[in-house]
């Protein structure tokens, strides 16, 4: 089949098509190099042995889009394409809600027109908001507590209308929990601009001796070790659970909501043991205040994933931990020590 994977040079996407074409598939990737770098796809093809289609296009540009539907007959989008830093969305909300509605919007144009109607979304555990027990199950009702959020909250309604109005529309809606990790060749990974939010690329800088320390937000929560715990899952499990979904919108219509997570907690202060032993020492950390918007533990129900796709995840916090050190190693030129 011929995929359109929107965002494919970005960190999910990449190692997504990279597994996409290893099964032989072809793949078209849409992508503006807004937060991922060109030398990505030269990593994909190198991984894969094959050239990738490539439009170097904004997702808004529907002329654009148009053309990428006429040059390949399109069996299925995947789409990852999207603006996704938590703290950005507050300072920059029209940027946030102009870029991942606006692409969305123009996508769906571009492929009723051609007549594609199958497609996979990257939602977010986010939209689980902070009210929830956990494990969190899809069935529960969803809201947002800043504008990154309320974005994937909306574009899950947008689309579960489009099938409403029309049934032969194939919607598979994924919510990830923490995506970490990265390809076992040291190639693919997360390699964000500037300071890292997010846990692991900030801990993989503090190995590489980018940062002097991590700070652990918060050891007051309610949780055995006071950290917060959330629920990570390999990159390359990820890659493999948007195979699956792809061939499930192939088969049936409709709309579907399936969580991507492992079903496990690990707490900061577990990272951070499972990273000193990947990187061979312990890291230094710092205590701090809770960061504003945590909330204490999030982690999913993955048991609709194993049902309805029959995906599980594989990989451990341990796995998760080496193969991100072992990117971070190449990508920081960290020298071997003696
Ligand atoms: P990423 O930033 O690495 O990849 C997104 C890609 O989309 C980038 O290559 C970027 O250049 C591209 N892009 C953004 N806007 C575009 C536009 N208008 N036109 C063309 N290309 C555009 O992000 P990721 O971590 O791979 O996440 C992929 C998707 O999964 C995102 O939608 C994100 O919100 C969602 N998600 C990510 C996480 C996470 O923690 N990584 C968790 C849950 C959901
Ligand atoms: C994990 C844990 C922090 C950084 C975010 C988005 C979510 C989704 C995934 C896209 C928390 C703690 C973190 C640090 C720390 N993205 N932490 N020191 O917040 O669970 O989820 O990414 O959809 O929408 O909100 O991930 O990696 O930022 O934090 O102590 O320097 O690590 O408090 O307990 P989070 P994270």
């Amino acid at each position: 089949m011929k995929v359109l994977v929107t965002g494919g040079a970005g960190f999910i996407g990449s190692h997504t098509c990279v597994q996409l074409m290893s099964a032989g598939h072809e793949v078209v990737i849409v992508d503006n190099f807004c937060n991922s770098k060109p030398e990505t796809i030269g990593n994909i093809e190198k991984i894969v042995g094959r050239p990738v289609h490539l439009y170097r296009n904004d997702l808004r540009d529907l002329e654009a889009m148009r053309r990428v539907f006429a040059e390949h007959h399109i069996d299925a989008v995947i789409h990852f394409a999207g603006l996704k830093s938590v703290p950005e969305s507050i300072q920059k909300p029209l940027a946030y809600y102009e870029n991942n509605l606006g692409s969305t919007f123009v996508l769906c144009q571009a492929m009723l027109e051609a007549d594609c109607k199958r497609i996979v979304f990257s939602s977010s555990a986010t939209v689980y908001g902070n009210d929830n027990p956990v494990p969190f199950k899809e069935g529960m009702p969803t809201s947002a507590i800043n504008p990154y959020g309320y974005t994937k909250v909306m574009i899950e309604q947008f689309l579960t209308d489009l099938s409403a109005a029309d049934p032969a529309w194939s919607i598979c809606l994924l919510r990830y929990f923490n995506p970490v990790g990265a390809h076992p060749s040291g190639l693919l990974g997360e390699d964000p601009n500037g300071i890292p939010n997010n846990l692991l690329p900030y801990v993989s800088q503090v190995a590489a001796g980018l940062r002097s320390e991590v700070i652990v937000y918060g050891n007051d929560y309610d949780t055995p070790d006071g950290t917060g715990i959330r629920d990570y899952v390999h990159v390359t499990d990820l890659a493999r659970g948007h195979l699956a979904a792809v061939q499930y919108v192939l088969e049936h219509n409709g709309t579907e909501i399936i969580n991507l997570g492992t079903g496990q907690g690990t707490s900061v202060m577990e990272i951070m043991e499972a990273y000193s032993h990947a990187c061979g020492r312990a890291l230094p950390y710092r205590i701090a205040s809770r960061r504003p918007g945590d909330i204490a533990v999030c982690y999913a129900d993955p048991e609709k994933a194993r049902s309805i796709l029959g995906w599980e995840a594989q990989k451990d916090v341990g796995q998760m931990c080496s193969d991100s050190w072992n990117f971070a190693k190449n990508r920081y030129e960290v020298a071997p020590s003696s």
